[in-house]
């Protein structure tokens, strides 16, 4: 039986993820579009912490260090990691599976942002993970997440959509929350506690 990213069990990213960047898979760019929307959104960082939680080569995390935070990326994929060592000094990268490492091994203060770009439509207990994000976040911090969204226009949803009910549980429960349409079928959230 084949497994994807949908149905692997939580404990297990790594060995999806990791084939794919040793084959030297790539994502979605940070376009200019994308930058002006994280800049306006989150703020200068004043070397305060942040988390990118599935950071891959780690160019968000390198966006968070640029606006001034001191950023920690994390990713179960070590070849990610090497590549985000190599590309984008200043991040502390570590390999990190966010499903099932110690979150204390992250450190002992909260974040003031965390992110999370091209990762929520593949975690595999949402409820889980969006517990332990909130369990790290600030008070009056900032969760921001990126998605791309099914765009009717382009028939069926992709694999890699996020499905109606995965944004509605996403977006449950904060106090405020933000959405930024990039285009039809990729979107920031941006969810304050
Ligand atoms: C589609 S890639 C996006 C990478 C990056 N955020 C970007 O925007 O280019 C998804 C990333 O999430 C990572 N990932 C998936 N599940 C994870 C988990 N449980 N813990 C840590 N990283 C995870 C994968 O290894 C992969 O690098």
């Amino acid at each position: 039986m084949s497994v994807t990213g949908a149905t692997r069990r939580a404990g297990d990213a790594a060995s999806y993820w990791e084939p794919l960047w040793r084959q030297g898979r790539s994502y979605r760019a940070i376009d200019a579009a994308e930058a002006k929307v994280l800049r306006e959104q989150l703020g200068e960082g004043g070397s305060r912490p942040a988390l990118d939680i599935g950071c891959g080569a780690g160019h968000l995390t390198g966006h968070l260090v640029r606006l001034g935070y001191r950023a920690t990326g994390v990713d179960c994929a070590p070849s990610a990691i090497a590549a985000a060592r190599r590309d984008h000094p200043g991040p502390d990268f570590r390999v990190f599976d966010f499903d099932t490492d110690p979150p204390a091994l992250l450190g002992p203060s909260a974040f003031v942002v965390i992110t999370c770009r091209l990762v929520y439509r593949w975690v595999a207990d949402k409820p889980a993970f969006l517990s332990r994000v909130r369990a790290l976040l600030a008070p009056g911090g900032v969760f921001w997440v990126a998605t791309s969204v099914h765009d009717p226009a382009q028939g069926p949803p992709k694999p890699w959509d996020a499905g109606a009910a995965d944004i509605e549980l996403l977006t449950a429960g904060w106090s405020t929350v933000r959405v930024n349409a990039l285009d039809a079928a990729y979107r920031c959230y941006v969810l304050r506690p």
